[in-house]
């Protein structure tokens, strides 16, 4: 059996390489601060939470082709102005693991395809650092259309859209949602109070189906040196693949 000491540089050898996979080039020094003030570890999965009844995957695929017409052709709201083309989502119809974000930038409205830039970049190192394969997971955001300059969407646009995120979602039932960022969050865990740090780290429930919320890649872009909100990151993504059997 390994001692305390063999299992505390296993951790950190983990999280070391997890920070080096998604591209930190910074020196980690463990937990000195939350060790110091006794910090609350971060809470597991609610008992409460009972696995989704398994779907029936062999209409996922057929039922996410009708809700990409209807995106593709949708112009409900003041976004379909400004779009070269929607961004319905992308991945695995029979996907355990659904990631949503906020809506695409500019690099997704040119290409049609969900976090592809920057922030998307990003993601696709989290997916494979947690040894998953970004095609075998899906990837969607809550409003399709760009917002202009990369606004935050409004609240009727997120109302407009969010029936074709939720469309996906029953197609897919996925074993677990992460909601990257406050605007994805906010709609899975309406009654969730105060920011991300104090949000993220345990399941919610949003209709039988846990959520892991989580920061949003462009927020760990824009805080590129700070290895604690790194670190929180990979600690819910660890809680992800526990609740998948995949540690
Ligand atoms: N940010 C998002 O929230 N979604 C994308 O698809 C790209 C960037």
């Amino acid at each position: 059996m390994p001692g305390d000491a063999d299992r505390k540089r296993a951790e950190l050898e983990e999280r070391l390489k997890f920070f080096s996979d998604i591209g930190a080039d910074f020196i980690f020094k463990p937990e000195a601060k939350a060790r110091k003030t006794g910090a609350p570890a971060v809470p597991t999965i609610p008992a409460a939470i009972a696995p989704p009844v398994p779907p029936d995957k062999s209409t996922a695929a057929l039922d996410l082709g009708l809700i990409r017409d209807q995106i593709l052709a949708c112009r409900k709201c003041r976004l379909a102005a400004g779009r070269t083309q929607a961004v319905p989502g992308e991945g695995n119809p029979a996907a355990e693991l659904m990631f949503v974000g906020e809506g695409p930038g500019r690099d997704e409205d040119l290409q049609g395809r969900p976090f592809v830039g920057r922030a998307g970049q990003l993601l696709t190192k989290i997916i494979e650092a947690m040894k998953l394969e970004r095609s075998r997971v899906f990837i969607a955001n809550m409003v399709k259309c760009r917002p202009p300059d990369n606004r935050v969407p409004q609240r009727d646009e997120i109302d407009f859209c969010t029936p074709f995120l939720v469309a996906q979602i029953a197609a897919i039932r996925p074993k677990i949602l992460v909601s990257l960022g406050k605007v994805a969050t906010d709609f899975f865990v309406p009654h969730a109070f105060g920011g991300m740090t104090s949000i993220r780290g345990r399941f919610y429930d949003w209709n039988g189906i846990p959520v892991m919320p989580t920061f949003h890649p462009s927020y760990l872009i824009r805080n590129e040196g700070n290895r604690e909100i790194k670190k929180m990151v990979w600690d819910d993504m660890k809680q992800v693949l526990a609740h998948l059997g995949r540690t």
